[in-house]
């Protein structure tokens, strides 16, 4: 059987490749290269595919994609429901993600830029003792990762309420279901978090409408994607004191521009979408385990639901 690769992260590729290759020696695991011939390939495993890759490919049955965030899939020209997108499921990412969410929900709640800026003034001097009442923090999208996400912080003790569309319920958090509850999921949080998939629905839910509903002096995580965010939304309450806070992984243009206001915001934390990143051999091993699965006519965990995009 021929798998193709097609990712714009050639390292990220090689190294995938060949432990995929070394996992399963029977297939022939080959660069998609643009302008060739068809090559006959039924698997794809890809990352932010180029748009001709399903057109130049027509046999393709089983795209992987190397990340959780399928959203760059949906445009690609050539997709059709015959073909199954698969997920990468946590492979060591929700835990990152978690990590992140909490670095930067306790540099706010204890005061730790506080710290850092008297340090540099030598000044000794403690911040009133933490209230976690006056934190609640609320996760947007409790699939695999926001669930990790919001029962780590649970487990610090803060009240943690999660959002999503269907309301599954989870332990240790309170769930709102349907945009119904949106309201009130967003009335009864400070510190809001993003995890949601991007799809046409979740498409700039954070925006002046949403983020104004907030508990006032509010923070932002968003770890989902950038398209979520309606970024003059977030200048706007920052500059309003409705929001005290964000701390930003992704962007809609990424890398984010060079004179981007975020850069230099004193109250926005900027990083380059790293906040997790699937690691190598739980990813290969995953794919390594779906294509047996696969080959074996076996139905396969984490395949996208083409209506709702995710
Ligand atoms: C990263 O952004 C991912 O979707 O895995």
């Amino acid at each position: 059987m021929d798998v193709i690769f097609a990712s714009h992260d050639e390292e990220r590729h090689t190294q995938c490749a060949s432990a995929l290759q070394a996992a399963l020696p029977a297939l022939r695991v080959r660069r998609w290269e643009k302008g060739k011939p068809p090559t006959g390939a039924k698997v794809a495993v890809v990352w932010r595919p180029p748009a001709e890759l399903l057109i130049q490919e027509p046999d393709i049955e089983l795209v992987f994609n190397l990340g959780a965030g399928v959203d760059a899939l949906f445009s690609l020209p050539g997709l059709h429901e015959g073909i199954q997108i698969v997920r990468i499921e946590d492979a060591g990412m929700a835990v990152q993600m978690a990590e992140y969410a909490i670095h930067f929900l306790l540099r706010a709640s204890r005061g730790f830029d506080i710290y850092a800026q008297q340090q540099r003034d030598a000044i000794w001097g403690a911040q009133a003792d933490i209230d976690r009442a006056a934190w609640p923090v609320g996760v947007l999208g409790i699939g695999i990762m926001g669930a990790r996400v919001a029962q780590a912080i649970a487990a610090l003790d803060y009240p943690v309420a999660g959002w999503s569309r269907r309301g599954q319920p989870l332990s240790g958090v309170e769930v709102y279901g349907g945009l119904a509850c949106l309201p009130a999921f967003l009335a009864r949080t400070r510190v809001l978090i993003n995890a949601l998939p991007l799809t046409p629905q979740t498409e700039g839910i954070l925006c002046h409408e949403t983020l104004s509903q907030l508990i006032p002096e509010a923070y932002l995580i968003n770890i989902g994607r950038g398209g979520h965010l309606v970024e003059d939304d977030l200048l706007a309450g920052l500059a309003s004191g409705q929001m005290r806070g964000a701390a930003l992984d992704v962007f809609s243009q990424e890398p984010l521009p060079a004179g981007h206001p975020f850069w230099s915001h004193p109250q926005i934390s900027v990083t380059p979408h790293i906040a997790a990143a699937s690691l190598l051999d739980k990813t290969v091993n995953q794919i390594v385990h779906k294509i047996q699965a696969y080959v074996r006519g076996e139905p396969l965990a984490g395949v996208v639901d083409q209506r709702l995009l995710y």
